[in-house]
């Protein structure tokens, strides 16, 4: 397929003949690859079943795994879902923004899309070019993130490039994505009541501010159990996987990470290291790649590094990754489960 990648910037003269360009792809059954504030989507028409089906022939993604409809505002849901108090609630506090409401959907949202679930999930995006896309296509944007399902989700147009070009229609190119991790996803158990399925740049304090009773999916932290029933369909596969294997060490000192590290005596390793330990790592452990993980307490700037890290790591062939393991605290939650399943649960507690 012909991939035709067009840089878009708010400023351009043409923004909105540019846009329009990529609404008709849309409209036409097409895919097209556009930023949001979180990560990348690859987006289509999410009430034309062949167009949801081919994003899951692009991505390499199971056909069970339901797919996020974008809306340019909250009130477009009504049409392909049945809201409800607690919806409106969530949307006033923070929509646009990166949250994604499971809901009850309507008929107008096809199986294909709904991943054969009863459900489906909706998400009004901050960023502007995704709102504009979907303003100028008339239509929900089914997106999940743009990557080949089970490597680290895109946060800049070269990371798509490398996965997506040939596969899409069109990539739009907005530049680095803000926060760098995806959405967070809530589920609404009752009046007052939501359960998180995926933490993101919304906390569990941001949430808890809105909603009396916020309850953690055990599957945000822990293993899967055998044979249990996924919340969300996305929690029980492998996802962000690095081709090294990665481990995660908890510890407050790091003297005790570089002691470890040094007796693994593993030849050609890389080092994840906040800023601040960067030099010490580097004077006692010397033949080791460091990647920068931002500020110890930047959570934000780690949120934004660690896609890019992770990706980075594929393309040198590292037999080990070694990386600090985050608090589960605020945006800490979403680093935390992000970095649990790219390591495959390997955490070593020092
Ligand atoms: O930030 C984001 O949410 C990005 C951008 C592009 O908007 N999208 C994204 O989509 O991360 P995706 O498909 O990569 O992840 C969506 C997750 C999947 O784990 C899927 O299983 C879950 O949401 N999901 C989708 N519909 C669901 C539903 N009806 N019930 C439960 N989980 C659902
Ligand atoms: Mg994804």
């Amino acid at each position: 397929m012909n991939t035709e990648i067009v840089k878009i910037s708010i400023n351009d003269s043409d923004f909105d003949v540019k846009i329009k360009k990529a609404a008709e792809i849309i409209k036409a059954g097409g895919l097209v690859v556009f930023p949001t504030e979180t990560v990348y989507g690859i987006g289509a028409d999410a009430t034309n079943p062949k167009a949801s089906i081919s994003i899951y022939k692009a991505k390499g993604r199971p056909s069970d795994n339901p797919l996020i409809i974008h809306v340019d505002k909250a009130e477009m849901a009504e049409e392909y879902a049945y809201t409800n108090e607690v919806y409106y609630k969530l949307a006033k506090k923070f929509m646009p923004g990166p949250l994604t409401v499971i809901l009850m959907a309507k008929s107008s949202v096809p199986k294909e899309t709904r991943g054969g679930l009863q459900t489906v999930a909706v998400r009004c995006p901050e960023n502007h070019i995704a709102r504009a896309l979907i303003a100028a296509s008339q239509v929900p944007i089914a997106a999940p993130s743009a990557n080949i399902s089970g490597t680290p989700s895109p946060t800049n147009a070269e990371h798509v490039i490398d996965d997506m070009y040939g596969r899409v229609d069109m990539i739009i190119d907005g530049g680095a994505c803000d926060f760098g991790l995806e959405s967070t996803i809530v589920k609404i158990d009752g009046d007052d009541s939501v359960t998180l399925l995926r933490p993101g740049k919304i906390t569990v304090d941001d949430l808890k501010a809105e909603i009396r009773n916020v309850y953690i999916a055990d599957a945000v932290t822990d293993k899967l159990e055998k044979g249990a029933v996924a919340l969300s369909p996305g929690m029980k596969y492998k996802h962000y996987a690095p081709k090294a294997e990665l481990v995660l060490l908890d510890c407050d000192d790091i003297s005790n990470a570089i002691k470890y590290i040094k007796d693994e005596n593993v030849n050609n390793i890389a080092v994840v290291a906040y800023e601040e330990d960067i030099s010490e790592f580097k004077d006692e452990i010397k033949n080791a790649f460091y990647y920068s993980f931002g500020k110890r307490d930047s959570e934000e700037e780690q949120a934004k590094k660690l896609f890019a890290v992770l990706r980075d790591t594929d393309k040198k062939n590292f037999v080990k990754i070694y990386a600090p393991l985050p608090k589960q605290k605020g945006v800490g939650l979403a680093l935390y489960n992000r970095m649990i399943r790219a390591a495959s649960h390997k955490i070593v507690k020092l």
